[in-house]
């Protein structure tokens, strides 16, 4: 099924709001505490403010920066995103008209799981032919946040993350194996209706995703014939600690090989898995050669995840 494109990662980079809100900061207008968001969540604080396009083109910057290329070079742009700045257009356009681009640009819309499903998408496009790829993630999803309800209010922040991928055969990057799925009839545990907040139902999709994010990495494990020693760095969707930790323990996997921003951003939906990748890379954590395994889940429901073998040769 998968044919070898040859997959480079010229540049990660991200962007956060100023405007940082603490679980301090939330206890002032809600009934909750430190104690409990960070026991139950793993969340210390969260971000808020700004535009999807405004840090979506603050991340593409710094990873265009890190891929010390001309930006004229890239050739699409693929955005995932929850909260577009507008219901039409996409947000993907209006950033790449901030890079002077004219190149196809489009959003991915798969909530949590959007960036792999991004990742995927632009492994297609530059087997079909496509040199440089854009990737990003970007959130605000304060937007659709109500902060006085503390089912939800204490989970969700804003971020973005982006990546620029090149075509190159002669590299030894390349997707190795993924899966992306959903189940539709799951919408009800976790959406937002036009001009609404999100409604969830925590219990059930902590239960769902730790089954659905076990089911997907075994799926993308196997395609590849590689199992979790193999993997030098997991990225999951940064929801819940929780749910890392008991998806973790069925699949084999440490804490130690995961790349975690959760603590010091909650959850960023689409952005959240480039953030986290972002970090890891400028922290030194992945090396040319290594199995990187992404893993996304939100609502939907869907799920994604994908096996990239790391190459940034230049
Ligand atoms: N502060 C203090 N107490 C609280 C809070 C809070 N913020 N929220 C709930 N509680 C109370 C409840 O009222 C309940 O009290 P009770 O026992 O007296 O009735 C108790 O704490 C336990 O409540 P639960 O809802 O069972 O708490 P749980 O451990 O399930 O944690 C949470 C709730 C954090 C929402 C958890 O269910 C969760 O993380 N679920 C997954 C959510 C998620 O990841 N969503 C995003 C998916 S990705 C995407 O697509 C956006």
């Amino acid at each position: 099924m998968n044919q070898k494109a040859g997959l480079k990662v010229l540049g990660t980079g991200s962007a956060l709001p100023e405007k940082v809100v603490t679980n301090n900061d939330l206890k002032q207008f809600m009934d909750t505490s430190d104690e409990w968001i960070t026991e139950r969540t793993g969340i210390k604080e969260r971000r808020t403010g700004g535009t999807t396009s405004g840090l979506a083109l603050e991340a593409a910057r710094a990873a265009i920066a890190d891929a010390d290329i001309d930006q004229s070079t890239i050739e699409q742009v693929v955005l995932a995103t929850t909260t577009p700045d507008y219901l039409c257009p996409g947000t993907a356009p209006l950033v790449a008209a901030e890079l002077g681009l004219t190149c196809g640009a489009f959003d991915v819309q798969a909530a949590c799981s959007g960036w792999v499903y991004g990742l995927v998408s632009a492994s297609g496009l530059l087997l079909q032919g496509a040199n440089r790829v854009l990737l990003i993630g970007s959130e605000t999803l304060d937007q659709i946040t109500d902060y006085s309800d503390r089912g939800t209010g204490i989970l969700f922040g804003n971020g973005a993350g982006a990546v620029v991928l090149e075509r190159d055969e002669t590299c030894s990057g390349e997707l190795l194996s993924w899966d992306l799925g959903s189940n539709g009839n799951l919408v009800n545990i976790l959406h937002a209706e036009h001009g609404k907040n999100f409604s969830m139902d925590g219990r059930e999709v902590f239960r769902q995703a730790v089954t659905v994010i076990q089911q997907t990495a075994k799926k993308t494990m196997d395609q590849a014939g590689v199992n979790a020693d193999d993997i030098a760095l997991v990225v999951p969707h940064q929801a819940n600690i929780r749910i890392v930790d008991l998806a973790w323990r069925k699949l084999g996997f440490s804490l130690d090989k995961t790349a975690m921003v959760l603590e010091k951003t909650g959850n960023t939906s689409a952005a959240s898995i480039p953030l986290a990748l972002d970090e890891a890379n400028k922290a030194g954590r992945i090396s040319d050669g290594d199995l990187v395994l992404f893993i996304g889940f939100g609502a939907g429901m869907t799920w994604a995840s994908a096996l990239v073998r790391w190459s940034t040769e230049k």
